[in-house]
C-alpha cells in the first residue's frame, strides 16, 4: 500500500463525504426564506454530486481491501466536520457548508503535498476530483453570501 493511502485515512474522508451529504440534504429540506428557490435545488445538485463521489471513494476503498464504514455512529466518530444546525438561517447554512468544503479541500491539499504518492495514481486522481469539486462548491456557496 502506498504512503499516501497509509497517511490519508480514506475512511475518514469517506465519512466526511457522507456527513456532508447528509447535512446538505438537511439544508435542502429545512431552508427557509427568500433564498429558498435558489438554494433548495442548488443543495440537491450538491448532494447528488457528493453521493456519486462518495460511491466512487467507497468502491476505491474496497478495491484496496478494507471494508467501508457503514453505521451512523462510525461516520460520526470518523468524520472531521462540524454538524449541521437544522434551524440555522439560509446564510448560516451556506457558510457552514462552505466551511466544510474548504476543510475537505485543505485536508486533501495537505496530504497531496506531504505524502509520497508515486504508486497511487488512482487514489491521487480520485482525491484530486474530490478536491476540485470541494474548491468549486465552496466558491459557489460563498458567492451566495453577502460580500463585505
Ligand atoms: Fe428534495
Amino acid at each position: 500500500m502506498s504512503d499516501i493511502v497509509k497517511q490519508f485515512k480514506l475512511e475518514r474522508l469517506f465519512a466526511d463525504l457522507v456527513v456532508l451529504w447528509w447535512d446538505t440534504k438537511l439544508c435542502h429540506w429545512n431552508i427557509n426564506g427568500h433564498q429558498f428557490s435558489a438554494l433548495h435545488p442548488l443543495f440537491e445538485a450538491q448532494y447528488t454530486a457528493l453521493d456519486q463521489l462518495a460511491d466512487k471513494l467507497a468502491e476505491h476503498i474496497r478495491a484496496l481491501g478494507p471494508k467501508v464504514p457503514g453505521t451512523l455512529s462510525e461516520y460520526q466518530k470518523l468524520a472531521n466536520l462540524a454538524k449541521a444546525n437544522p434551524v440555522a438561517s439560509a446564510d448560516e447554512m451556506v457558510l457552514a457548508l462552505k466551511n466544510d468544503y474548504e476543510q475537505i479541500h485543505s485536508d486533501i491539499q495537505d496530504v497531496l503535498a506531504s505524502a509520497p504518492h508515486d504508486n497511487a495514481v488512482v487514489t491521487v486522481d480520485l482525491l484530486t476530483q474530490i478536491c476540485s469539486f470541494s474548491l468549486h462548491t465552496a466558491w459557489v456557496l460563498g458567492s451566495n453570501l453577502p460580500q463585505h
